[in-house]
């Protein structure tokens, strides 16, 4: 099958390689020359685990070529996937621009049938938008052609995409459209042999059951970290209650791991563009608010465990930081808690020593050099000269320590664990200031 994706993004990558990798051929079309010239040469501008690989073979078997020909690119698909970047616009509603602008081109290019198939991230209606602005591009055009337009929304995780891709749950297509059905079918049949994942539904119960799933596993993790917050004022420790309510397969171990908040280019984005729809829905929404505020909260919770661990006295002090990325085995640091930390504490008159095993690029990208920064390549690095270790993200480098090592290399000694790696008996017995989430010390 002949399959156009536009975007050359985290989504529109991933899209594009493993639909190459299952036999389709794939043209993947991007305005930004730059990137399409590094895609070209197989270069890939993302930490993704084994997307070069799979980009370059399907480059090679000759499967998966990028371009900027916007021309091409839609006369190339029957299909044309929309994957482009959807950002938040000032007041938390998803930015549609991008999404349009596409739309618009199609419309301008097409000279026969084409399926659009909305794949970014967009809330309820902006099918109807796209179909509008097509239709609007070929009248202008004084051309009379058929097409249709569905909704095919993306679950995948960063850091296992190409897992979620090729093994996910479910595939979900909103269509009524039959002649859809069938394109749908034949270009996700290899994804769909074992079990049938393909849900055929309205175009708005898709596009809403994308902000859906994700609103869902945010309230997850915000009511996990109401539970820590709760506990530490109990006297009781959330890491037992987790394993105490995982164990009921109602509730699940899933998403329930307590922490700094939750970060990265989706939850956040679309929980706020979420709260932003039932606004204009004329709903108050009254969960989805609080989600999101509790998230805010929690963000601020390092900055101010380390408040307590020095009585407030931060400036002056130099602390360490395990882990910059908004989670393990990505380099993306979008809306990552460690950046509330780091924003904080140089407010406070503090240094910061970093380590990420992916992330430090993007770190020197956002902050760029400064006296205050020091981004090291090993962990031990930052130790050195350091007041406090405050571990941000759960990278798995960083799950054992030699606690008494770690005693004696810091000047306080703090350790602070935003995501409860380590055993509370066995970091305090070696000596170490302990505070991690809700296992005691409120604040
Ligand atoms: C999320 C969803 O999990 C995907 O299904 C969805 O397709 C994607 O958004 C998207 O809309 O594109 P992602 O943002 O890559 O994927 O990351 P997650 O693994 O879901 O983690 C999000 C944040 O939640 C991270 O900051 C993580 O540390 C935090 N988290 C996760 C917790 O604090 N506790 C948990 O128990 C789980």
């Amino acid at each position: 099958m002949r399959i156009t994706i536009f975007g050359s993004g985290y989504v529109g990558l991933v899209t594009g390689a493993c639909l190459a990798d299952v036999g389709h051929d794939v043209v993947c079309a991007d305005v930004d020359e730059q990137k399409v010239a590094r895609l070209q040469a197989g270069d890939v501008p993302i930490f993704e685990p084994g997307l070069e690989n799979l980009v370059r073979q399907n480059q090679k078997a000759g499967r998966l070529t990028f371009t900027t020909d916007i021309a091409e690119a839609v006369s190339f698909g029957i299909l044309q996937f929309i994957a482009v970047g959807t950002p938040s616009d000032e007041d938390g509603s998803a930015d549609l621009r991008h999404v349009l602008e596409v739309a618009k081109s199609i419309g301008r290019h097409m000279t026969e049938y084409r399926i659009i198939v909305d794949k970014s991230t967009v809330p309820v209606g902006t099918a109807s938008k796209v179909g509008r602005a097509v239709a609007a591009e070929l009248d202008e055009r004084g051309v009379a052609l058929e097409f249709d337009v569905c909704s095919n929304p993306e679950f995948l995780k960063e850091g296992a995409a190409i897992e979620d891709f090729s093994r996910g749950s479910r595939i979900v297509v909103g269509t009524d459209s039959e002649r859809v059905k069938f394109a749908m079918r034949e270009c996700y049949g290899p994804y769909n042999r074992q079990q049938e994942k393909l849900m055929f539904m309205s175009v708005r119960s898709a596009e809403l059951t994308k902000y859906a799933a994700n609103a869902m596993l945010a309230t997850k993790i915000s009511f996990i970290n109401e539970i820590a917050n709760l506990a530490e004022r109990l006297g009781a420790d959330v890491e037992e209650v987790r394993r105490g309510i995982g164990s009921d397969p109602r509730i699940g171990y899933h998403f329930i791991y307590p922490g700094c908040g939750y970060g990265g280019s989706c939850f956040p984005k679309d929980v706020k563009a979420l709260a932003h729809t039932a606004k204009q829905a004329g709903y108050p929404a009254e969960m989805i608010h609080a989600v999101e505020r509790i998230n805010a909260r929690q963000k601020s919770k390092l900055f101010e465990k380390l408040c307590l661990a020095f009585d407030g006295k931060l400036a002056g002090k130099t602390i360490a930081l395990w882990g910059l990325s908004f989670k393990p085995d990505t380099d993306d640091m979008r809306e990552a808690p460690s950046r509330e930390l780091m924003e904080a504490l140089w407010q406070a008159g503090a240094r910061v020593q970093a380590y990420d095993p992916e992330a430090s690029d993007e770190c020197r990208r956002l902050y760029g050099n400064r006296d205050d920064l020091m981004l090291a390549e090993r962990r031990e690095e930052v130790l050195e000269g350091a007041h406090a270790l405050v571990v941000c993200t759960e990278w798995k480098a960083f799950r054992t320590i030699d606690f008494e090592r770690l005693r004696d290399t810091l000047l306080a000694p703090v350790l602070i664990d935003g995501r409860n790696l380590y055993q509370p008996d066995t970091v305090k017995a070696a000596g170490l200031g302990y505070y991690a989430i809700g296992r005691g010390d409120s604040i």
